[in-house]
């Protein structure tokens, strides 16, 4: 092989790494909203693998149906059924890529930081993820599995 083709096939590897598929997640009631895709970085390979002591950056993008001044994000770790309640750093939606008055018809890309804490057990688990609007109402709400690794 040629440099450039060498050079091609390490450009292409790279990018088959950080353009990771999208997340698969089911919808848990988007009521006021309508989800189009999520991605984790990085994730190579699905379930996502959540290493302890580091960070992921979830990427939702949805189109809102109604108008919202202000939006806040409820994460909850769901094991073997009973969720349980996951604080993120930052549960201000409208400091999480979105800027708000959020409005209707409009598309929006939700990006946030999952910290995975050290003192995790290493589980499989449920991430349902909400993001509340004015109303109580939820702009989206996705769940996708993962799994706690060391
Ligand atoms: C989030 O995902 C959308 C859709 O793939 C993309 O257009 C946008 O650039 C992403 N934002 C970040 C910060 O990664
Ligand atoms: C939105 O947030 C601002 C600033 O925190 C607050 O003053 C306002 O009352 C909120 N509006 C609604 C409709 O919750």
């Amino acid at each position: 092989m040629g440099y450039y083709s060498t050079l091609g096939v390490l450009l292409l590897s790279l990018l088959a790494y950080t353009n990771a598929e999208p997340v698969k997640f089911a919808d848990c009631g988007s009521i006021h909203g309508k989800v189009a895709e999520v991605d984790i970085q990085p994730c190579p390979s699905q379930p996502c693998q959540l290493h302890k002591g580091e960070s992921y950056t979830v990427n939702v993008t949805f189109t809102s149906s109604v108008a919202s001044q202000n939006c806040t994000a409820v994460v909850h770790g769901v094991v073997e059924g009973v969720p349980v309640l996951f604080p993120i750093p930052q549960s201000d939606g409208c400091k999480s890529g979105i800027q708000c008055p959020v409005e209707p018809q409009k598309s929006y890309s939700y990006v946030n930081q999952l910290p995975v804490k050290t003192g995790y057990p290493p589980i499989k688990l449920v991430v349902e993820w909400e993001l509340k609007d004015d109303f109580n109402k939820d702009l989206f709400c996705i769940k996708f599995p993962v799994q706690i690794v060391n």
